[in-house]
């Protein structure tokens, strides 16, 4: 099998690394890739966002799957263009895609699916959003449109829920609606499906952590670290989680005629009153995805080809006991201003089972060098999540970098509910 994965993130290496392992692939191409893409496929500038790019590469190459990997892509309409010219892709069509595109259009789905979730009003006027949001008090604002994870403020006074709405109303196209919910309390989880249209297989719960300090302090990230299997979901509530939100929606996305063909990543917080859905993206996780798919168990591109072509025969994955544990290796002054340029070394000595999964890194006069604000994600499988930990952390320990950030706690809240 002949196979692109769009895009150059820690997530893209991950499913590199993976499909390369298939007995199936006989040639791996990675648009643009990154440094660490470029040991296991050939690297192509192309750039992942230009559907028409993409279909002409494929037709030239004879490609027999893309796999679609950030969410930019997908909005831009690649998935529709390949399926149009008759190549398969795992990735929603842009209409399906809207599930993370569009929060209003989320809680529309989640709605008509009957998906538990967060009780939530859409505004297009900003005054009458700040009334609501002043009224509550405790409020979540969230934006419509993407914001690359600045679009969603959690507000615990009616001041801040005033200031919230306006700052998110001046988010341009992405604050042209605002969607305020209720404030939930509990356990955040990621529960990504692999979904053919019409049925879907689970991989194992996994837990990130947005914030950049310890303890869930400091700004919002892309993600910061994340380890698998989470033990807040149990494996009956996790296939309670298929039964009651992934079957229903992927049903509302077919009969709308936008079937969901791809990963479907349901945000989750687990309540006193049970799992509800923060969110959907349309997309693997970063960096759910490079713990994922080393705790997963078997090979991922067929799994990935029946979803692209409709053809998935749901049962349970194979996964590996333990845990795997992945922590995110980030540039000085990440997220505000990341630094670029620091020369990375270390690399060679990480150790034993010790996988690295390169994100913001390029070559420069032979050297590899940061080239953005997450630069790395060490990962590390254990017969414990201590022992997996210990080895992330050695691992983290061996690659040296100027200003290289990370968190020391990268699955303490599991630690604490005694993992
Ligand atoms: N209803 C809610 N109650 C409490 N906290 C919430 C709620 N909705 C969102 N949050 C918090 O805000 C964070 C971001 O919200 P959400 O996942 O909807 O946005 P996002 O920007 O699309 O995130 P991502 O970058 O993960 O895709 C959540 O991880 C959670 O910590
Ligand atoms: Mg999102």
């Amino acid at each position: 099998m002949r196979v692109l994965v769009l895009g150059s993130g820690g997530r893209e290496h991950a499913l590199a690394w993976k499909v390369a392992q298939s007995p199936l692939l006989t040639k791996l191409w990675c648009a643009p890739g990154n440094p660490g893409t470029a040991s296991l496929a050939e690297n192509v500038a192309l750039s992942p966002e230009d559907p028409e790019a993409v279909v002409a590469f494929a037709r030239t190459q004879k490609v027999d799957l893309v796999v679609v990997g950030p969410e930019a892509p997908l909005m831009a309409g690649v998935a529709d263009a390949l399926g149009a010219a008759g190549v398969p892709c795992f990735g929603p069509v842009a209409g399906a895609a809207r599930v993370e595109g569009s929060k209003a259009f989320a809680k529309e789905v989640m709605a008509a699916a009957g998906v538990p979730a967060a009780a939530s009003e859409t505004f297009t006027d900003v005054a009458a959003a700040e009334a609501y949001a002043r009224a509550r008090g405790q409020v979540v604002v969230k934006a419509d449109g993407l914001a690359a994870g600045k679009g969603v403020i959690v507000a615990r006074s009616a001041e801040e829920a005033a200031a919230a709405v306006r700052e998110l109303a001046a988010l341009g196209e992405a604050g042209k609606r605002l969607v305020l919910e209720e404030v939930l309390e509990g356990e955040e989880v990621s529960v990504i499906a692999l979904c053919d249209g019409e049925r879907y297989v689970l991989l194992p719960p996994a837990q990130d952590h947005k914030r950049v300090g310890e303890g869930d302090t400091g700004p919002n990230t892309g993600g910061m670290g994340a380890y698998t299997p989470a033990p807040f979901l149990t494996p009956a509530a996790l296939a309670e989680v298929g039964e009651s939100v992934i079957a229903p929606t992927l049903a509302v996305m077919r009969a709308r005629g936008t079937p969901f063909r791809g990963a479907l990543y349901a945000g989750l917080m687990l309540t006193q009153a049970g799992p509800r859905v923060l969110e959907f993206n349309a997309r693997f996780g970063d960096p759910e995805t490079q713990v994922l798919l080393m705790q997963l168990a078997e090979d991922v591109l067929p799994l990935l080809d029946a979803c692209a072509r409709g053809q998935l025969a749901p049962r349970p994955l194979a996964v590996h006991a333990g845990v795997t544990v992945g922590v995110v290796l980030a540039a000085h002054g990440y997220p505000q201003s990341p630094r670029k340029g620091d020369v990375i070394s270390g690399l060679e000595s990480v150790g034993e089972g010790v996988q690295l999964f390169h994100a913001g890194t390029t070559r420069r006069d032979g050297a590899l060098v940061t080239s953005g604000g997450r630069v790395m994600t060490v990962c590390a499988r254990g017969a414990t999540l201590v022992e997996a930990r210990e080895r992330a952390y050695a691992g983290v320990a061996r690659v040296s970098f100027p200003g290289k950030h990370f968190r020391r706690d990268i699955g303490a809240r599991a630690l604490a509910e005694g993992s």
